[in-house]
């Protein structure tokens, strides 16, 4: 038996590859195109693992997913592969369009073919997941009930639109032909070998070499943080035991500021590696420009997952931050290997002024 899964390179496919391939001897068939957000060294830890298998390619080469499909006849489909960042999506659409829209079209047709010519008791075990996200629904105002899964779609940035644009197609081809399809919706991760462009990571590193701790705005968006474990985890039980057709939301009931995130990370910061100095690391912080179109509030109601699968995190925001920073401190090589000079580059365009 195994599994195909897109987007193991990067931060929440490879903590599932990972997760999986400590839990099972099943086969891992890992696809991914190493964008600047993909990095072999985020696999280092499976690499030698006979049970994982690494091919580099894109989830919009139909031809080769087409060729892994009929090779090594997954049971499933895990599709984690996607541009990720909203910064990036409102400097440059595109390439969202092209790996979130078209990738997951032609991935999903890809699969569509391979599932019509497997026997009928194999088409009824097959499933392909599609890791989505909260932000399809939008933004919430403070006193707005979390996001349930019969929220409407309002995206509003790039990154949610291309998100929703992919999840729709999912939807589409388990109405229309039938494929044997589940999504999940989670909030916000957090934890080990999260690419640090993103809040928790930059701000730990930047904290760690003497620079700006960037907060956009008056820093009071609140988004609802999970552990990646914990959501790779959920994932898989959606996977195994979710109803076919039906989407998951997936979170842990952690809302929290901007400002306390930074803040607590600051605090943690200055109790494992003091600065020389003896000054605190959030004398750093420094409000920013705004990102355009911010979504204000972003909170999942995760009773259904809960409910149906009786599935809960095991990490409280507070052990799992510590967890992180903790992580951070010891695997600063990583973030050395995965920061290159278009890296730089990047910081330098986003936060220029
Ligand atoms: P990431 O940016 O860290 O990793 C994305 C990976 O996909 C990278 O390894 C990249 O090389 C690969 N990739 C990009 N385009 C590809 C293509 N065309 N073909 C094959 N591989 C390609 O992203 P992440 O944070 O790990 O997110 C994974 C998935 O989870 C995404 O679909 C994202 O929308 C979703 N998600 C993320 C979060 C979060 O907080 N990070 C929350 C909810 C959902
Ligand atoms: P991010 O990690 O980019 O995730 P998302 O936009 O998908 O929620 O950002 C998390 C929050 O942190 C979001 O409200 C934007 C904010 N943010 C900052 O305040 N400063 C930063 O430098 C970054 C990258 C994000």
């Amino acid at each position: 038996m195994s599994i195909l899964v897109t987007g193991t390179a990067g931060f929440i496919g490879s903590s599932f590859a990972r997760q999986r391939l400590a839990a099972s001897n099943e086969k891992i068939i890992s696809l991914d195109a190493l964008t600047y957000a993909g990095h072999p060294s985020t696999l280092l830890p499976v690499m030698d693992n006979p049970n994982h298998l690494f091919v580099h390619g894109s989830i919009g080469d139909k031809a080769l997913v087409a060729k892994l499909l009929a090779e090594y006849k997954p049971r499933a489909v895990v599709n984690f592969a996607a541009e990720s960042h909203v910064d990036r999506s409102i400097h440059g659409p595109e390439a969202f369009i092209e790996t979130n829209v078209l990738g997951t079209f032609r991935l999903l047709e890809a699969v569509r073919e391979y599932w019509q010519e497997l026997t009928r008791e194999e088409q009824s075990q097959f499933r392909y997941l599609q890791v989505s996200t909260d932000e399809v629904y939008g933004t919430l105002s403070r006193e707005e009930a979390p996001f349930a899964e019969t929220n409407r779609y309002e995206p509003n940035s790039p990154y949610a639109a291309s998100k929703a644009a992919s999840d729709h197609l999912v939807r589409a081809w388990h109405h229309t032909y039938g494929l044997p399809v589940l999504t999940t919706n989670c909030s916000n991760n957090y934890g080990p070998y999260h690419f640090p462009e993103k809040l928790i990571p930059l701000v730990i590193m930047n904290a760690l070499a003497d620079k700006k701790l960037p907060i956009y705005g008056d820093g009071q968006q609140v988004r609802d943080w999970l552990y990646v474990e914990d959501h790779t985890r959920a994932i898989y039980e959606v996977l195994e035991r979710g109803q076919l057709g039906e989407t998951y939301n997936i979170g842990g009931w952690n809302e929290k500021t901007n400002r306390e995130v930074v803040y607590t990370i600051c605090t943690i910061l200055d109790e494992l590696k003091p600065r020389e100095d003896g000054s605190c690391y959030s004398r750093l912080i420094t409000f920013v420009k705004d990102r355009p179109g911010h979504d204000r509030r972003y909170a999942i109601d995760a009773r259904k997952i809960e409910g149906e699968l009786g599935w809960k995190p095991q990490e409280t925001f507070d052990t799992g931050i510590r967890k992180t920073v903790q992580w951070y401190l010891d695997n600063q090589a990583w973030v050395r290997l995965v920061t290159d000079a278009a890296y730089r580059e990047w910081l330098e365009k986003q936060y220029a002024g």
